[in-house]
């Protein structure tokens, strides 16, 4: 089966190729609309939404942020945003001093066959901590400074193997890969 994955981050289409490895999984760089909103079902479902051009037999579209605890679940939603303005480091001079370092990644596959019109969405959640200083080199975003629960090693130091097995993301298309079997 061939799956257009509708991203613009090589790092998440890699993540998520390596476990759709049943499939054919192609990227492609079509924007839409990320609306304002707390809730990433909301933002998956209005991005779907968006995406009118049915040609692609079965799209996927995910999104995802990192909730710190600390901050009452910030930057979650605006994840890419302070990533892009502040980075790893900023997060890391916020939380200077701060004792509570817990954390979590969350992540939501949205998935449309375009062939009957049906959608399903797929959750991934991934606690852990923010580290002290930012480690490894691997990865994207966020990876260098959270380290899942059940590890001593940021995302940044993990193979994409041993990151997909903790990871949010990992999660949510192990669902979706779960689901593709069924249907
Ligand atoms: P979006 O899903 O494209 O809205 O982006 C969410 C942002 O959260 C990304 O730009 C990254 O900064 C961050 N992020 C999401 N998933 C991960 C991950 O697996 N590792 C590190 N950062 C992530």
């Amino acid at each position: 089966m061939k799956i257009y994955f509708i991203t613009s981050n090589k790092g998440k289409f890699e993540e998520v190729k390596d476990i759709l490895d049943s499939c054919d999984v192609v990227q492609k760089k079509i924007g839409y609309p990320e609306i304002q909103t707390s809730s990433l079902e909301e933002v998956i479902l209005f991005g779907l939404d968006s995406l009118t051009d049915t040609s692609m037999g079965h799209i996927i579209i995910e999104d995802s942020g990192l909730f710190i605890d600390a901050f009452q679940g910030f930057p979650g939603v605006y994840s890419a945003y302070v990533f892009q303005s502040i980075g790893s480091c900023g997060i890391l001079k916020l939380m200077e001093g701060i004792i509570d370092r817990q954390a979590v990644f969350r992540s939501m596959i949205g998935y449309r066959d375009n062939g009957c019109g049906d959608v399903a969405l797929f959750e991934g959640v991934c606690k852990g901590f923010i580290s002290e200083i930012p480690k490894g080199n691997t990865g994207f975003g966020f990876d260098p400074i959270f380290i899942p629960q059940g590890s001593n090693l940021t995302f940044a130091q993990m193979t994409k193997r041993k990151k997909n097995s903790y990871s949010h993301r990992g999660k949510s298309v192990r669902k979706l890969k779960k689901f593709l079997e069924r249907r």
